[in-house]
């Protein structure tokens, strides 16, 4: 059975908190180009995800903050729908049961993002069991949405395999339902915490800039931010650089910003002037982005209108996913 493939590009990011410069440059960033583009897309808070490290309450409570981030990024809702996940919450978790059927225990256990929290932030023992199932739970929300194209940061690629085994077998075994979602990586970013080599995440916040921090603290961090000896490239020194240009389009600064480089490999002592010139641009970005936050949230229907029209959309395509799904299975 062939279905009408619903959505162009899908993509979701869980309200743990404030957002990072890092997702913004990860996922929101590529998802804004390709709106100008005139791509359709839908987007979407994982509440539902961030149930894996947080209460309900807590998970509940940054929904509309994220919300109200994505649009002072720049996310047009007139281009872009947008929805909370567990506005579909029994949609996502059948759907979630289905698929998890067709995986095992061990392909889910070599994940690598699960193997790496369990080393570093969760305890196997005390860990609930939704760490286990969340590229499943992640699966579920794509292929509900029959979405083709996923733009995801370089951390979501496992999860995204996962995805896409699942789909493909699925749709060996039951017929032709969903299309196999592309990862939509403009490019292959992967912003480090400013100290040390993990990730820059919203887990390490001494790591982390957000983009609800004060400028005192922006300058703070950056001061503080590991870089590389005289004449090395470290890879702290390169994901700050992927990350002074992706906030910054201006040529003249992404030549000011090679020209310091080329100095520092040449063994020169500018690793000062590079991270004055990090934090005008971090500053620079953040300013504009929270001017554009407080008129966001001025007035609070705005959101609420964005939120039903997402809602509704969702579900409609997860219902008529769901339908295709249990008529198949059959
Ligand atoms: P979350 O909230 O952890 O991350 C949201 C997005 O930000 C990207 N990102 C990064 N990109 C580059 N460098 C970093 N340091 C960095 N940190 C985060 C992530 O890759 C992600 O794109 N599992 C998803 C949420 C989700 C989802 C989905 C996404 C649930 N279901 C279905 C797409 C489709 C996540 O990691 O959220």
């Amino acid at each position: 059975m062939k279905s009408e493939y619903k959505i162009e590009l899908y993509t979701g990011i869980r309200p743990t908190g404030d957002l990072t410069i890092a997702n913004y440059v990860g996922a929101v960033k590529p998802l804004v180009e390709l709106q100008k583009q005139g791509v359709k897309s839908l987007v979407f808070v994982a509440d539902i995800h961030s149930l894996t490290d947080n209460e309900p309450a807590t998970a509940s409570k940054f929904c509309r903050e994220v919300v109200a981030d994505y649009l002072a990024l720049g996310l047009d809702p007139s281009k872009t729908n947008i929805y909370i996940q567990s506005a579909i919450a029994y949609q996502v978790s059948y759907m979630t049961l289905l698929l998890a059927r067709h995986v095992s225990v061990a392909e889910l256990l070599r994940v690598p993002t699960l193997k790496d929290k369990l080393r570093n932030n969760a305890n196997p023992k005390t860990a609930n069991a939704l760490l286990l199932l969340y590229p499943v739970m992640m699966a579920s929300d794509i292929l509900l949405q029959r979405a083709k194209s996923v733009p995801v940061g370089e951390d979501q690629l496992a999860h995204m395999e996962v995805v896409r085994r699942l789909a493909r077998d699925f749709n060996t075994k039951y017929g032709e339902i969903f299309p196999i979602p592309t990862v939509q990586q403009v490019k292959s970013l992967r912003i480090l915490s400013l100290k040390g080599s993990r990730k820059m995440s919203k887990s390490f916040p001494e790591g982390a800039i957000f983009l609800t921090d004060d400028m005192t603290k922006v300058k703070k961090k950056i001061k503080s931010a590991e870089t590389a000896l005289e004449g090395k490239l470290s890879d702290s020194l390169q994901s700050h650089i992927i990350l002074a240009k992706e906030l910054c389009d201006d040529h003249e600064v992404h030549s000011k910003i090679d020209t310091i480089i080329k100095d520092h490999m040449d063994g020169k002592h500018v690793m000062g002037a590079f991270k004055d010139l990090l934090t005008v641009i971090v500053v620079d970005f953040l300013s504009k982005f929270q001017v554009r936050r407080a008129e966001v949230v001025r007035d609070p229907s705005l959101i609420d209108g964005i939120l039903k029209e997402g809602a509704s959309m969702a579900l409609a395509n997860a219902e008529s996913t769901l339908d295709l799904v249990r008529s198949s299975i059959k």
